[in-house]
């Protein structure tokens, strides 16, 4: 059975968003581990997104969810963690695929660019998917490897 348990956090830009997509996830039975902005007050969205990755690398929850303007800030800060993947995502087969095929465990979204109603449908589309293995995994090992400085 799938862990219904996830980490999110979000800068000043991403903190409404980031409200909705809790209730969501809440709804849907996760329990939802939000390490803050805990306000609209302007902060640094990489403190947020090494938060969210501690999570990930101490193995408290398998996924993250990261919400700022944009979601590009994020995702840069959370890819300069070992073995974080983080995808910032705009539409819901990108959030879906990165997870199907890239093995993805941070979804990053901006406040700026999506609504709520696509938000939800990143993050369903998401948690909702699995990792393929295969071929995949031989890929993901190699961005490991590359992470590791052994390519
Ligand atoms: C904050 O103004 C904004 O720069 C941040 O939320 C994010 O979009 C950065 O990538």
């Amino acid at each position: 059975m799938k862990e219904k348990k996830i980490t999110i956090g979000c800068d000043h830009a991403g903190y409404e968003l980031k409200l909705k997509v809790i209730a969501h996830l809440q709804e849907r039975g996760y329990e939802v581990l939000d390490v803050g902005t805990h306000s609209t007050e302007s902060c640094h969205y990489p403190e947020i997104a090494h938060e969210v990755c501690k999570n990930i690398q101490n193995g408290v929850t398998e996924l993250g969810i990261l919400v700022c303007g944009t979601g590009i800030g994020m995702s840069m800060a959370a890819n300069k963690h070992k073995g974080i993947r983080a995808a910032a995502c705009s539409d819901t087969f990108s959030a879906r695929l990165t997870r199907v095929h890239n093995d993805a465990n941070v979804l990053c979204f901006g406040e700026r660019v999506v609504g709520m109603g696509l938000a939800l449908d990143l993050v369903d589309n998401f948690i909702d998917a699995e990792f393929e293995g295969g071929k995949h995994q031989y890929r993901v090992d190699m961005i490991t490897a590359i992470e590791q400085q052994e390519l």
